[in-house]
């Protein structure tokens, strides 16, 4: 059978972590699959420096041309920001490529017309890597706890965050060291005001929310308060009385729809999620039937987040010769389905 084949936008922490997960268990991947996948070209803003990665495949600056690209099969988006990768992930789409992203903002503040374009043209579009690294948590959300009426969620949702707070408590590090050392290991955001004010876990909380409660991607309802005011005697106070201080995203069923919030807490010292820690990200979710579940794992970083970018590819290639009514259900987005508004209470 023919290969399927990968166009990548954006070979930067993301980009090279799914190109490095594909050659390394291609074998792998093929026996689970029955089908071979080649990533075979990239779209990059600085083509010398991706050549210099050396990894065997086309590199163009001519994004457009890669989403219209009849040889590609999957379009992969790992470029970050809105512009341009709205007006390409709406060419892949209308070009009738299954999308894959890695871009939160993207798809908390544009998803739902995002989902509608997908919808109208029989593609899927996926996100797991957009939400908390390298955790299954959309697949979860979506699968394994579809039993379930969800009650709550929260979770740290953000590994540069977390890695700040952590090192300022475990090391008496100031802010501004331990944040450098975060866009130095590739976990910040190109604009790291997207992590400490909040804005990236909003993102994330509001992606979260729309597949747990069935609802509209509500990014503007999300109160989000980030830690950029959290000094080194904040957090020592807090451990002189027992308390970690965390970053946490809440959505909450309530009577009068879903409560959103971004915000700092102070945390029991022996509570599970005092002690995630580092750039690490964990999710609790309360299902009604299953009760509390826990998922835990890297929150940001090259392979764990292509980890969760080349499982969304490898669900889109099973998609690839299924039937539309059969498609693997993490990629069918049902707009209809949609409860139609939320409230936020704070
Ligand atoms: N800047 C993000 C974080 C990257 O630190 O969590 C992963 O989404």
């Amino acid at each position: 059978m023919k290969p399927v084949t990968i166009g990548l936008l954006g070979l930067g922490t993301v980009g090279q972590g799914v190109a490095n997960i594909l050659t390394r268990n291609a074998a792998e991947i093929e026996r689970r699959t029955g089908r071979s996948i080649r990533l075979t070209r990239a779209a990059v803003r600085n083509k010398a420096k991706a050549e210099a990665l050396n990894l065997g495949i086309d590199i163009t600056t001519d994004a457009q041309s890669l989403v219209s690209d009849p040889d590609i099969d999957i379009v992969c988006e790992a470029m970050g920001g809105d512009d341009p990768a709205l007006s390409l992930l709406h060419s892949a789409i209308a070009n009738g490529k299954h999308v894959i992203t890695a871009n939160k903002a993207l798809i908390a503040v544009h998803g739902n017309e995002l989902f509608r374009a997908a919808s109208e043209k029989g593609v899927t579009i996926a996100f797991e890597s957009a939400v908390a690294g390298g955790i299954p948590i959309i697949k979860a959300l979506r699968e394994g706890l579809t039993a379930n009426r969800i009650e709550w969620l929260v979770g740290i949702i953000n590994g540069t965050g977390n890695f700040i707070l952590s090192e300022m408590a475990e090391k008496g590090r100031t802010f501004d060291d331990v944040l450098a050392e975060a866009q130095e290991l590739g976990y910040a955001e190109a604009d790291p005001t997207f992590d400490v004010e909040g804005i990236d876990a909003a993102h994330k909380l509001a992606i979260m929310a729309s597949v747990a409660f069935g609802m509209p991607l509500q990014f503007d309802a999300v109160y989000t308060e980030g830690i950029s005011q959290i000094t080194r005697e904040d957090v020592e106070f807090a451990e002189e009385l027992g308390y970690r201080i965390k970053h946490l995203g809440v959505a909450r069923r309530r009577k009068e729809g879903v409560e959103l919030r971004v915000h700092p807490t102070l945390i029991p010292e022996r509570r599970l999620l005092a002690n995630v820690n580092g750039v690490m990200n964990a999710i609790v979710v309360h299902g009604d039937a299953v009760g509390p579940t826990l998922y835990y794992g890297a929150g940001a970083g090259s392979e764990p987040t292509g980890s969760a970018m080349v499982a969304d590819i490898i669900d889109a290639v099973r998609c690839l010769d299924a039937d539309p009514a059969h498609r693997v259900p993490t990629l069918a987005f049902q707009p209809d389905a949609l409860t139609p508004h939320v409230m936020l209470d704070t």
